[in-house]
């Protein structure tokens, strides 16, 4: 809509509509001039691992040159090196490098991320991570969803007892996060190296029985059938599925699973894009997420997502912005809160100085000027 007025208060947005509409009570409101600029819903980044300690730019080399990151996993790096390093950090080294990452988030437009654990992969790591997500939650703007990936993969003490492990995730870690009401979301990766779709099928139906919703990693470097597993636990989103088969499609359709596409984490991979026709054909709803993390997404870059989308996934550029708006929102369970600038959500919204949402993000520039407002407040 060209000419349009928004108003709103902390409580959220009060009336939405063409500028000539804009009822009398309203004139008197101190207004923000827009002129020049896109308004868009405030970005919400669906799927991240926030936080963790170091990097891992040895591994992003050795796959430059030819190594798969499989086999990283496989001699103890990949999850396993991030695991160690996260587990002898501290709580305030872990909130102080994700309180910065979320700062630069919330000047490209973000005002809520989805954030994940599961680089602890023992009880203690596992809640320490979530309970920075807790603090962050509380002392910074942005919103955080938080989920729980204590099955991320198994754990290096654990190698010669996956089943002992899986016990562990089910008899203690997931009761005591329940417990303290950590995590909105359980997540596993169903993958060659981590879980089975059998292994996470248990594991799902224990966290669904104590009350979290559910998300899998699925499908991402092969397909371990996690498209039809998300279809048949009622999981809420499917997320990665560069390798998804067509029958997992239509299965995620009719369960309303939605499909989370990670364009950032399919780049650094070297994976299959697949085309945005055959989640449409099948009817599936797609969001796009950053997937934030050290080794198959370094970058939280929500523009690199979008342009990917569009050039890769053949998205057009209002289809890109509804995957991180309205339908990120549907893969949190927020449709009904944020995603949309609508009346009764909440004032959470972006102003950027483009022309059109195509032209923000064909003339790709992450240092262009945004204002960012999350509930009312420019932040
Ligand atoms: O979403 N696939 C599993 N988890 C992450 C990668 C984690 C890592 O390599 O540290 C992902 O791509
Ligand atoms: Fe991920």
């Amino acid at each position: 809509m060209f000419d349009a007025a928004l108003v709103w208060n902390e409580g959220g947005i009060v009336w939405v509509g063409p500028d000539s509409e804009l009822p009398l009570e309203f004139k008197q409101c101190s207004p923000i001039d827009a002129s020049n600029q896109i308004v868009i819903p405030g970005l919400i980044d669906c799927h991240t691992h926030l936080a963790f300690a170091g990097w891992r730019a040895d591994e992003f080399v050795e796959r430059i040159q030819g190594a798969t990151y499989l086999e990283i996993a496989a001699r103890g790096g990949g999850i396993a090196s991030t695991v160690a390093k996260t587990r002898a950090a501290s709580f305030d080294a872990l909130f102080e490098r994700a309180r910065l990452f979320l700062h630069d988030m919330g000047r490209a437009g973000v005002t809520t991320i989805e954030a994940k654990s599961g680089y602890g992969l023992n009880l203690e790591t596992e809640i320490k991570l979530l309970e920075v997500y807790q603090r962050l939650g509380a002392t910074q703007p942005i919103s955080i969803v938080p989920t729980f990936l204590g099955a991320h993969t198994i754990p290096t003490e654990f190698k010669t007892n996956r089943a002992g492990y899986i016990e562990l995730l089910c008899k203690e870690m997931l009761p005591a996060v329940a417990k303290r009401n950590l995590a909105k979301f359980c997540d596993i990766f169903v993958e060659q190296g981590a879980f089975s779709a059998e292994e996470a099928r248990d594991i799902l139906q224990q966290a669904a029985s104590l009350g979290f919703k559910l998300k899998i990693h699925a499908d991402q470097l092969s397909d371990g059938g996690g498209a039809a597993l998300a279809a048949s636990v009622r999981a809420i989103s499917a997320d990665h599925l560069e390798h998804v088969n067509d029958t997992g499609l239509v299965a995620m359709a009719k369960a309303e699973v939605v499909a989370v596409l990670l364009p950032i984490a399919t780049l650094y991979t070297k994976e299959n894009f697949i085309p945005l026709r055959r989640f449409d054909q099948a009817g599936v709803i797609t969001a796009i997420a950053s997937d934030f993390n050290p080794g198959t997404s370094p970058s939280f870059c929500l523009q690199l997502a979008l342009l990917l989308a569009c050039t890769q996934h053949g998205f057009t550029p209002e289809q890109a912005l509804r995957a991180v708006t309205i339908n990120a929102a549907r893969a949190l369970c927020l449709e009904e809160e944020i995603g949309s600038l609508e009346t009764g959500k909440k004032a959470d919204f972006v102003l950027v100085e483009a022309d059109s949402v195509s032209e923000w993000i064909y003339h790709f520039n992450p240092s262009r000027r945004m204002q960012t407002f999350k509930k009312g407040k420019l932040i």
